[in-house]
């Protein structure tokens, strides 16, 4: 048995959006899913606990990360990331490709891999196909990602071309080294903005036969539309027995569409990042708590959530923490944003199986305001 197999329980007709479960040796989670990111093995200012009760059956974290601070040797002594980190649920790792090329001119790339100076002291370190499967391996990650290179945008034909052939040829580096058998390997497809670079990262990888299958090299600056083309254009040529993963996408109208072209689990550090801020999402669009008009709303963050901050806290009280610079502030807006995708993610996956995913997207459409209110 495969460490990591898909369910389908039901597709829209209309869309494609589909409605499964995953299974992983850290349990099974429904999709389509939200993964919370926990990049430092520690999703922040949210406990383990915390997320469980919120409902969150898969978390995120960071090969990058880790493997400079605090070292996979350590994890690996600790007992694995889910011993270390005290999370039994499953994870899912990146490979390092999409942080270390975000480094901009701070690495050099190669055949071998990459060469990069530590954001953290300055030390030079090195990944490659090979180095990833080790650390990922050590961290003993349910869903492993492979080792490639996120092209930046805009690049030219001849750039992408090359880049995403190099993608090809780490992936099947990483499937030659990654041999545990309680891990599964994911492709991921790259090609830029390029249909047919995109046509042939898909594939290749699909010949290579992973059990699953990530759209990458989306969401990195790109108008929207043509974000959407190539995600229509790639995921039609992906196996439909195989779970599909957009990486490093999770506002909400990104989250639907994601879901209509038929993509299974998400990524994006955007709820907890913005709850750092001060900001609030709800099925109406975002919530600035500074603002003035909450100063006497006493009112929960948003009517008919279930999380821990709805249920005890109002608006007003919520507002005087962060402009207090409280950090319970801050991790009540975290829980809340989280428990809001759960929810968010449940919903859209309740409309799939009772095959009216059409009018859930239509209502969020209508309801949804896009900026910051
Ligand atoms: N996170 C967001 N986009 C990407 C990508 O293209 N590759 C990897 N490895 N991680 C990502
Ligand atoms: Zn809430």
């Amino acid at each position: 048995m495969p460490a990591i197999t898909y369910e389908l329980i039901k597709q829209d007709p209309a869309t494609g959006a589909r409605a499964g479960i995953i299974h992983t040796p850290h349990g099974s989670f429904p999709t389509p899913i939200f993964m919370p990111v926990g990049t430092q093995a520690s999703v922040k200012g949210v406990s383990p606990e915390e997320l469980h009760d919120m409902g969150a059956g898969i978390i995120l974290s960071n090969t990058y990360h880790l493997f400079l601070r605090p070292g996979s040797d350590l994890v690996r002594e600790a007992g694995g990331l889910h011993k270390f980190m005290n999370w039994d649920g499953a994870i899912l790792t990146d490979s390092g490709g999409f942080q270390v090329f975000s480094l901009g001119d701070l690495r050099k790339i190669t055949e071998e891999g990459v060469t990069f100076r530590s954001h953290i002291d300055g030390s030079k370190k090195f990944l490659s196909p090979e180095v990833s499967m080790k650390v990922q391996m050590d961290l003993g990650s349910d869903i492993v990602m492979a080792f490639d290179e996120c092209i930046p945008y805009p690049a030219d034909y001849d750039y992408a071309k090359a880049s995403t052939a190099r993608t090809t040829r780490w992936a099947q580096r990483c499937k030659e080294v990654m041999t545990s058998p309680h891990q599964g390997l994911f492709g991921i497809v790259q090609g830029g903005m390029y249909k047919d670079l995109r046509t042939r990262s898909v594939n290749e990888l699909v010949e290579m036969d992973f059990p699953g299958y990530a759209v990458g090299g989306l969401s990195v600056g790109e108008p929207k539309e043509l974000m959407y083309e190539m995600l229509d254009h790639t995921v039609e040529q992906l196996p439909k027995d195989k779970p599909r993963y957009l990486m490093g996408v999770g506002t909400p109208d990104c989250l639907v569409e994601g879901v209509m072209h038929g993509i299974d689990m998400f990524d994006c550090v955007f709820p907890t990042r913005v709850a750092r801020n001060g900001t609030a999402m709800t099925w109406n669009g975002r919530l600035v708590m500074k603002n003035a008009e909450f100063t006497s709303d006493f009112r929960p963050l948003e009517e008919g959530c279930d999380c821990y901050a709805c249920r005890n806290f109002s608006r007003a009280y919520i507002r005087h923490l962060v402009r207090a610079n409280e950090i319970f502030g801050l991790r009540l807006l975290s829980l809340h944003n989280l428990r809001f995708l759960q929810r968010f993610m449940h919903e859209m996956r309740q409309s799939i199986i009772e095959e009216r995913f059409g009018e859930f997207r239509r209502n969020f459409l209508d309801n949804y305001n896009y900026g910051a209110k």
